[in-house]
């Protein structure tokens, strides 16, 4: 069987569809190569002081644990001084990290969370990378952060490493979404799913049912429906899944299908997952494979954002079960 590593899927990218400049493929190359350094130190257990806090909280207010701090270090120092990128937003980060000057700058933005899923750390349950690329719309050397500020669907590429069992790449150019197994003996990403597709179809749902007390009537109209399951109005029986790692959660969805909500409620009132770096990317690699998602009204890749760290709501995955939460939320 012919292996093909991310390089080549990259190379022929370029060739076949003129999808991935070469500056787009070294970044994206260079981003897979700090989630293998992170998935190394992820792989490690305690033994790499998982799941210590480091007694500091984020721009979100959630504790920072010792892992966040270091896998964010880990894509800084791997992609500042390549010359794609003209500057970086990170969960861990209060404000965009610039180029220094002593770097070449580049055309490219790029947005990450550089370990989604982190209070699962200290129970040995995956954990993940998420990151998304867009374009500088100006000039890039003349650098204003008002440049992160682009709607979802002028991404350029996307996707997001889970560390799990086995450590899985997933990744989208624009151009339907890919699935890279890492071989560790061999150091490489090696594509294991070359058409990943989300079925429309489901029976399977994903939600923190902890926050039902807080839910708007449209959210919970459409559990109670999944809830009754053969004998209620959907006339059949609905599976639930909640890993709470974003990561982990879609990439079941993209696996077998399924449905995602991360919604707006009376406690989460912006949302609690962010737009940038988790909804965006995310929502562009779900509707590449076939799938949809929307805040509960409108497509989230037209989202106009309007700070770097919003919060949005998050109804993703299969696309007939997408489109009824959103039309429960139109119906009121
Ligand atoms: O942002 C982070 C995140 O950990 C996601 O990966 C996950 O889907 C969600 O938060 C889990 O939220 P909760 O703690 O409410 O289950």
């Amino acid at each position: 069987m012919r292996r093909v590593t991310l390089t080549q899927y990259l190379i022929e990218q370029q060739r076949q569809y003129g999808k991935v400049s070469p500056e787009l493929r070294l970044l994206i190359e260079v981003i897979a190569r700090a989630c293998k350094a992170i998935s190394h130190t992820v792989s490690k257990g305690p033994l790499a002081g998982i799941g210590d806090a480091v007694g500091l909280d984020n721009v979100q207010g959630e504790a920072q644990k010792k892992l966040d701090v270091i896998a964010n270090e880990v894509l800084v120092e791997a992609n500042e001084w390549g010359g794609q990128l003209a500057a970086m937003v990170s969960e861990e980060m209060a404000e965009p990290y610039q180029i220094p000057n002593r770097y070449p700058k580049g055309e490219f933005l790029l947005l990450y969370d550089p370990l989604d899923g982190s209070s699962n750390l200290d129970v040995n349950i995956s954990v993940g990378t998420i990151f998304s690329v867009l374009r500088c719309p100006t000039n890039c050397s003349d650098f204003d952060y008002k440049a992160f500020l682009q709607p979802g669907a002028r991404q350029v590429a996307a996707g997001f490493a889970v560390y799990g069992s086995a450590t899985i790449l997933v990744l989208t150019v624009g151009n339907g979404v890919v699935g890279f197994t890492l071989d560790r003996e061999m150091g490489s990403f090696v594509l294991t799913d070359e058409r990943i597709v989300i079925p429309d179809d489901t029976q399977e749902f994903a939600i923190n049912a902890s926050n039902a007390r807080n839910w708007h009537p449209p959210v919970k109209r459409y559990i109670d429906e999944c809830l009754a399951g053969k004998s209620g109005p959907r006339d059949k029986d609905f599976n639930m899944r909640w890993v709470a790692s974003m990561v982990a959660d879609v990439y079941r969805i993209l696996c077998r299908g399924g449905v995602f909500l991360y919604p707006k409620d009376a406690k989460h009132k912006e949302g609690r997952l962010r737009l940038m770096y988790e909804a965006n990317p995310m929502a562009f690699i779900v509707e590449q494979a076939g799938g949809a998602a929307t805040d509960g009204r409108q497509r989230i890749l037209d989202l106009q954002p309007t700070a770097l760290h919003q919060r949005v709501g998050v109804v993703l995955g299969s696309k007939n079960e997408v489109e009824r939460v959103t039309r429960y939320h139109a119906e009121g």
